[in-house]
């Protein structure tokens, strides 16, 4: 069972469960999300988990972690979920927690990825899903695949395409495992 952490849009949440994988937990840390209403219209169970309602980081990521841990989550996978993770949580899901970044990872991590590749002057970019540790947008790789920044006016939109393709696959040999 995969539980999803996303603070935004929630188009890669919308791929997973386009692709019929068996996503039973919907979890952000902001109640205006998006991706809330793409959980909701699929019928998967939602909490947000703002951090000012804790006392601390470290709380609100064990609260999060026992809430998916309760709902049968074994594989945890952020879709543009824009905080990092603490110990508290990754200890939780060892191994078991994947992001997909929009950019060929060591190059331009952070959240503004395809803006720092297009002011970079790169010829190439990408798409990397990798396993998450406490680092921002460190831990191994698992699948990239590039794409070429020229035209840049559709860069954005080729990315996120790779990206809904990518990370259903990458997710469904996951749980296979
Ligand atoms: C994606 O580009 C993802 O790679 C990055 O944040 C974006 C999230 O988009 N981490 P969405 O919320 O899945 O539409």
């Amino acid at each position: 069972m995969i539980g999803v952490l996303a603070s935004g849009e929630g188009s890669n949440l919308q791929a997973l469960l386009d692709a019929g994988l068996p996503v039973c937990a919907v979890a952000s840390n902001r109640r205006d999300a998006r991706a809330l209403d793409r959980a909701r219209a699929a019928g998967v169970p939602i909490r947000v988990f703002p951090l000012e309602e804790h006392p601390s980081r470290d709380d609100r990521d064990a609260a999060m972690a026992a809430w998916l841990a309760g709902r049968g989550v074994e594989l945890v996978v952020c879709a543009g979920y824009m905080h990092l993770l603490t110990d508290t949580f990754l200890d939780r899901f060892p191994q078991r927690i994947v992001n997909v970044h929009p950019s060929l990872l060591p190059d331009f991590p952070g959240a503004r990825a395809i803006d720092d590749a297009l002011a970079a002057g790169v010829e190439t970019t990408g798409v990397t899903v990798h396993l998450v540790d406490a680092g921002l947008d460190t831990g191994p790789v698992i699948r990239q695949e590039p794409v070429p920044v020229e035209p840049a006016e559709s860069l954005a939109e080729r990315i996120h395409a790779v990206e809904h393709r990518i990370l259903p696959e990458v997710v469904g040999e996951l749980c296979a495992h």
